[in-house]
């Protein structure tokens, strides 16, 4: 606990952490630590003082190596003082710890956002078990678990088979479904597939739960385009649901379901509502599927990325770390039985910044604008701009990504393996 009695050594631990070789107090980079070391270190009896810096300390210690950047810093800081101690993204927090040793089902495990679930329950110490068929028609890739194969078990069943959910759901702790019909534009060519799975396939695994494991915490993902063109901004959670294609209005009745068993049998059942998720593992080849991805995938093979219009129709967009980190977060708590959560980035960007933002970030690729097709102009919804307050307040949650620092650790990724994911 030296450091906490002189100003030189303190800075230098700091220094080391934010990999800064200043260490002068002024010179200190880093304004939320000179913060919370002002109202922490200078006025110790009144706020919980010393002991709770050196708590702040050994946190940090337990944190430098792992190149976090400055607010990632600034936030193990909070977290610590918030007396949530140890890590967030790489690394975890108590919360996070408690998945250890526990049972864990990734319907869709083998999707994009399945399978980077599966990658942290892993590295948080679960049992994953992956549930998925390999819908040719969903963004499903067996490269998505190539390190993780030897460690995970992999079921390679459909949702439409209520036999296999029903022995399957059995001793679980936490089940996701992340499985579903996920294009919106095949969705309106064939309603049926759709219905199907995305409405269908969730009520089969909610009457498995309720059948076979009904104390399991069952995680549904919901999508922000539910609610169709909106009334208000920021929509929340409360807002009406007008959904404008098949996908988001099974995705909206299939939501209800899963709201209806937790109140009807008091099953723990959660949703989280996402939007245009980015980052590694996703169908960066296909228009398909979200429209930012395929702009990643556009941009890495130098082509031109099409905006419709002006592009000026805001959106919200979340990096697939922040999307994962929510789910698991909203697994471990209580408080979201029964609920539904927008899980939404702080920021809204325009379609035409995101478009010029991944070229940029990319390194190549170029955007063109064209006038809006007849068959994508009846579906378009405008702005989308969602908070996120609720998900803040209840569960403590932020997104730690913004659209730039999303986008560089998401070209980190497919760098090192292009060749899988542009098919
Ligand atoms: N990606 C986004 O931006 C976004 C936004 C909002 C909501 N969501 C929701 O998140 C969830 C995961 O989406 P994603 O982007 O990872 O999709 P994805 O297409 O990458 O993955 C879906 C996975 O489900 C599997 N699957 C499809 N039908 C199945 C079936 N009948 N039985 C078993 N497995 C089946 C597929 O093989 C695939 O691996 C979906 O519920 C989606 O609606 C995604």
């Amino acid at each position: 606990m030296r450091v906490f009695f002189c100003q030189e050594s303190r800075w230098q631990v700091y220094g080391q952490v934010i990999g800064c070789s200043r260490r002068g107090g002024r010179g200190c980079p880093n304004g939320i630590i000179n913060r919370i070391v002002a109202r922490y270190y200078r006025y110790p009896r009144q706020q919980g003082g010393r002991k709770a810096v050196a708590e702040v300390y050994k946190g940090l210690l337990s944190v430098q190596n792992v190149g976090l950047c400055k607010t990632r810093v600034g936030e193990a800081v909070e977290l610590l003082l918030a007396g949530t101690l140890q890590q967030k993204g790489n690394v975890m927090t108590a919360e996070f710890s408690s998945l250890h040793g526990k049972k864990v089902m990734i319907t869709g495990g083998l999707g994009f956002i399945g399978s980077n679930l599966a990658h942290r329950c892993l590295e948080l110490g679960a049992e994953v078990t992956i549930y998925d068929c390999l819908d040719p028609r969903s963004g499903g890739n067996l490269y998505n678990i190539e390190q993780i194969k030897d460690s995970v078990e992999i079921l390679y069943h459909n949702i439409l088979s209520f036999e296999q959910l029903s022995q399957h759901v059995v001793r679980k702790d936490f089940i996701f479904n992340c499985a579903a019909s996920t294009s919106h534009p095949f969705s309106m060519r064939e309603p049926w597939i759709d219905l199907d799975v995305n409405s269908r396939g969730v009520i089969n695994l909610l009457e498995a739960i309720r059948r076979f494991n009904q104390a399991v915490k069952f995680v549904h993902i919901g999508t922000s385009t539910q609610l169709g063109r909106l009334n208000y901004e920021p929509a929340d959670e409360n807002h009406s649901e007008f959904p404008t294609d098949i996908y988001s209005a099974n995705k909206s009745v299939s939501e209800k379901f899963v709201l209806i068993y937790a109140n009807t049998y008091q099953m723990k059942t959660t949703v989280i509502r996402l939007s245009n998720v980015y980052g590694p593992r996703a169908s960066i080849h296909s228009p398909e599927f979200t429209f930012n991805n395929y702009f990643i995938g556009l941009a890495f093979q130098g082509k031109e990325i099409t905006v419709f219009g002006d592009g000026k129709q805001l959106r919200n967009t979340i990096h697939v770390d922040d999307a994962v980190e929510a789910l698991i977060l909203s697994a471990l708590s209580d408080k979201t039985d029964k609920e539904t959560f927008f899980a939404a980035g702080d920021q809204h960007y325009s379609v035409a910044q995101i478009a010029e933002e991944t070229v940029k970030c990319i390194g190549s690729g170029k955007v063109t604008y064209v006038d809006w097709p007849k068959s994508r102009k009846s579906i378009e919804i405008g702005n989308a701009i969602i908070s996120n307050q609720k998900i803040k307040k209840i569960l403590n949650w932020r997104p730690r990504y913004d659209l730039q620092s999303g986008l560089i650790k998401t070209k980190e990724y497919y760098e090192t393996c292009l060749t899988h994911y542009l098919r």
